[in-house]
């Protein structure tokens, strides 16, 4: 297994050894890749058995479509057809970057990437390995999140060698994922913008481009597999340890804190995902910071590691903080959510 370590690629100051990885894409294999949100398991996104390997790989359900990773625009109108004055706005302020469009698909694309839909979900990510990575390629990139379907994404390596790495043609290290949480995934819908997964990219940042931007109403509830939802992916369990875990959150610190404690009497062993400025208010217990409360981008970048973590503590039970649900906190709250199996108190 040849795994590329970012550092090499940084000592020589080119991205020469990317072409291996792209080699490997471009002869139907799959390449595990950084991107800035989180890792990717890579195909050809054009090739339908390609692209059938990535569902194996995941375990994947097959009604789950895939986002395809461009480096041009020319690739974009490659793949999708009917491109408005608003979607190409959009794609103009936010890509490179961790924004994800869903556009109108052209034939080109296998209907095993999309799930048998008529669109289809695009994103220019920023990584500059990601980015060469397309370019050398030179086709979309079909890419999941790296993890085995209900898992946290992987955003390092060493969360994900364990359980993809043996199932992977090629590998790059590069090292933690900036953002750590999946991008922002919108539709355009006439005059509107309907924001199906929140992300780094916040509803105030589209705001800043159309006026009128709307938070799906699934972002904050339960599902079940017979749900209609405009992102199939909503709909699945997702990033659940299998320790049970409980979300609590209040604007009020204090009360928050106490309810913690006060909960966790019940247990013998329980362990709490808090802020730093939290960590001594929990005794007995074993605590697990997540950033400071004043860095809500640093809590984002460190919630899938934590969330992976917490098994190896064998509690009876998890407790994790809260955040306010504003900015990115709206698509931290919505990964925490559904970690904890919709078992939320907000007080
Ligand atoms: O940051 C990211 O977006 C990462 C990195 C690797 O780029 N990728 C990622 O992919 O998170 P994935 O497959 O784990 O999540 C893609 C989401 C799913 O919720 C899926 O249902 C939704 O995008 N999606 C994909 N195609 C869609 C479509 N045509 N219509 C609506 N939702 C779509
Ligand atoms: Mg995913």
């Amino acid at each position: 297994m040849k795994i590329l370590d970012l550092k090499d690629i940084k000592k020589k100051q080119n991205y020469e050894a990317i072409k291996d990885a792209a080699a490997v894409i471009k002869k139907g294999g799959l390449v595990l890749f950084p991107t800035e949100t989180v890792y990717g398991i890579g195909a050809n996104g054009l090739d339908e058995n390609a692209v059938k390997n990535i569902f194996i790989a995941k375990g994947r359900a097959q009604d789950n479509p895939l986002i395809l990773h461009v480096s041009s625009f020319d690739m974009v109108e490659e793949i999708a057809s009917d491109i408005t004055e608003l979607e190409y706005k959009l794609m103009d302020a936010f890509w490179p970057g961790p924004f994800t469009i869903i556009l109108k698909k052209k034939d080109i694309v296998p209907s095993v990437v999309t799930g048998g839909l008529d669109t289809v979900a695009v994103r220019m990510p920023e990584n500059i390995v990601a980015n060469k990575l397309i370019e050398y390629a030179d086709l979309p990139i079909a890419a999941p999140s790296a993890n085995i379907s209900g898992k946290p994404s992987g955003t390092c390596l060493e969360d994900i060698l364990d359980e993809l790495g043996p199932k992977m043609d090629y590998i790059i290290d590069g090292g933690k994922c900036a953002v750590g949480i999946e991008s922002t995934v919108v539709k355009v819908e006439g005059e509107n913008v309907r924001i199906l997964r929140p992300g780094k990219v916040t509803k105030e940042d589209i705001e800043t481009v159309v006026s009128s931007v709307i938070l799906d109403e699934h972002i904050f509830k339960d599902l079940t597999p017979e749900d209609k939802v405009l992102s199939p992916g909503m709909k699945y369990k997702h990033y659940a340890p299998s320790t049970k875990c409980k979300l609590v959150y209040s604007n009020d610190n204090l009360k928050m804190v106490e309810k913690i404690n006060e909960l966790s009497s019940k247990y013998d062993s329980v362990t709490v995902i808090c802020s730093n400025e939290n960590q001594d208010k929990y005794k007995g217990m074993n605590v697990l910071t997540y950033g400071s409360k004043e860095n809500i981008s640093e809590i984002a970048s460190n919630i899938f590691t934590l969330l992976r973590r917490v098994d190896e503590t064998a509690s009876d039970i998890v407790f994790i903080e809260g955040t306010a649900k504003e900015g990115i906190g709206i698509a931290i709250m919505n990964r925490l959510i559904r970690a904890c199996s919709h078992e939320y108190i907000e007080i």
